[in-house]
């Protein structure tokens, strides 16, 4: 079965329509044509990257119940409730081939897991960036608010960033503020034309490989493509060695942009906004990782999952974490982003909280995240 036809398989509900687990659309892009002829030969072999594939991660049980399965497909799963995930539905004949959230996760966040930035790979001796996708299939979680402010973090850390801006929407280029519609290349040129990547990077805060409008049309572009899953991974080869972190924001859907970060990537963090908090949706994310993991790179993991807009004045917010936690434990980041103002200020001048604001709040908030990646990765 290829990739892609089992990804849409987690997406159809029992009555037959499409829809996201999040109850938006699914977008126009997810997931290419499944031509069977332009399929990826799913043995191709992995030829920068020795590591082996890990063995528990092989061996998914395709008949186990999927925990967080109850919960309906509606944008209203802000109901959610703490009884939720410890009810879950019996087995479904459907489910064969899917996987739980449990199998899905794969290693766990414990510190000293990670590689670090510029460590040695294998028996490669040449430094290397650590590659972070920014993913969750729901818009508006802050992915691209975590990616700059992140990456600038980093920086302000002494490390070299480079930030790719994967989605059409451009919201990263513009908050460093570049014009999509202004640039005269962007990441569309470098996936689908194969120009360097070196020609789209702008300097701003960090470095930043912009995006443009007709990205959205890269997805068709590239389905015609033989390697169409690696052009990020093969783009992202030549400056690899510039950096310690490139941290890339994806679209929100898992289509094949989404699926070139995450081929191309060491770490994911999955940015969770927890007033809307949609457990499915994360399964639905983790089914895609292990097809990722099986059929195109092993040695992807999740960095975290990081609670964002967090207003903890509520109940519900602080529940919304606490089934997180329940559900995903050492995956759930210590770090917590909380609502603020300043984020929604920020981009329109151009830039990230921590210059826009440097002493507040806000910017501490993804401050204290930086911190635990590091440590994570180091200790
Ligand atoms: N912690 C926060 N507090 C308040 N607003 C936020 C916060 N994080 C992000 N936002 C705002 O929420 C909106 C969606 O964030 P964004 O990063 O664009 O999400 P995504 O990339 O997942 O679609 C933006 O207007 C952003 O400024
Ligand atoms: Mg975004």
């Amino acid at each position: 079965m290829g990739l892609f036809n089992r990804g849409f398989k987690s997406n159809v509900p029992s009555n037959g329509q499409p829809s996201s687990a999040n109850g938006d659309a699914p977008s126009e892009g997810a997931m290419p044509a499944t031509d069977p002829a332009t399929q990826p030969e799913p043995a191709q072999p992995e030829p920068a990257r020795p590591e082996p594939a890990r063995p528990e991660q092989a061996r998914p049980e395709p008949a186990r119940p999927e925990p967080a399965r109850p919960e309906p497909a509606q944008p209203e799963q802000a109901k959610v409730t703490p009884a939720l995930p410890v009810n879950p539905a019996p087995p479904d004949p459907g489910d064969e081939g899917r996987i739980s959230a449990h199998e899905a996760l794969g290693p766990t966040r414990a510190p000293g897991t990670s590689r670090p930035p510029g460590a040695h790979l294998g028996d490669e001796s040449e430094r290397r960036a650590k590659i972070i996708s920014f993913a969750n299939q729901k818009g508006g979680v802050a992915k691209t608010t975590t990616t700059l402010n992140l990456a600038v973090a980093f920086t302000e850390s002494g490390h070299r960033v480079l930030a790719v801006d994967l989605d059409p929407q451009g919201n990263l280029t513009m908050s460093q503020g570049i014009d999509p519609d202004k640039v005269e290349g962007s990441m569309y040129d470098v996936l689908v034309d194969h120009i360097p990547i070196r020609e789209v990077i702008h300097q701003r805060e960090i470095d930043i490989a912009v995006a443009s409008i007709d990205l959205a049309g890269a997805e068709i572009a590239m389905s015609m493509q033989i390697g169409r899953e690696r052009s990020l991974e093969k783009a992202l080869s030549a400056v690899v060695d510039d950096y310690d972190f490139i941290c890339i924001d994806t679209p929100p859907s898992l289509g094949l942009l989404t699926v070139n970060a995450l081929t191309a990537s060491d770490k994911v963090i999955v940015p969770v906004q927890c007033e809307y908090l949609s457990m499915r949706g994360l399964v639905q994310l983790q089914n895609t990782l292990q097809m990722i993991r099986e059929n195109l790179n092993p040695r992807v993991d999740i960095e975290g999952i990081l609670p964002t807009m967090l207003d903890s004045r509520t109940v519900h917010a602080k529940e919304a974490v606490e089934i997180l936690e329940e559900n995903f434990g050492e995956l759930v980041f210590k770090s917590r982003i909380r609502k603020a103002i300043k984020f929604a200020e920020a981009p329109v001048r151009g830039s990230s909280v921590l210059k826009y604001d440097p002493n507040g709040n806000a910017a501490n908030y993804y401050r204290e995240l930086a911190k635990e990646v590091l440590t994570n990765g180091t200790s």
